[in-house]
């Protein structure tokens, strides 16, 4: 079972965010939402009038209730947008054309 209250520690609490207005954020797909640590990552910096454009692999599922999921570690003025589930072997082309749709 998952707990969705857990906040594993960040081993890194350096990321650059301040500097950029449009964040990919990256994970596995685990019970249907994001790793708990990656609410402890949006809990961790400012995110205030940026974007957030969620990527995510999985075993087969899409992002279910990932986005829900994700919104109470920001405030209402930070955009979270479901982006891209990246199974497979996607083409640098689609990946650019995806990153520059942002
Ligand atoms: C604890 C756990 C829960 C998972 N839950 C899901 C799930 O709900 N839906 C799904 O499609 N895959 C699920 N998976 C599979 C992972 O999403 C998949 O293995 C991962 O995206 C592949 O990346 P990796 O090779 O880095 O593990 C789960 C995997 C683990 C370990």
């Amino acid at each position: 079972m998952s707990d969705k209250s857990s906040r594993p520690e960040l081993a890194d609490k350096s990321a650059d965010i301040a500097n950029y207005d449009t964040v990919l954020l990256g994970f596995p797909i685990w019970w249907y939402v994001a790793p708990t640590i990656i609410n402890t990552f949006l809990e961790s910096y400012d995110f205030s009038g940026k974007k957030i454009a969620l990527f995510a692999t999985s075993g087969g599922s899409g992002f279910g209730k990932t986005v829900e999921s994700l919104k109470g570690s920001v405030l209402s003025d930070t955009q979270i947008i479901e982006g891209r589930i990246l199974n497979g072997k996607p083409s640098e082309s689609e990946l650019r054309a995806w990153v520059e749709s942002l």
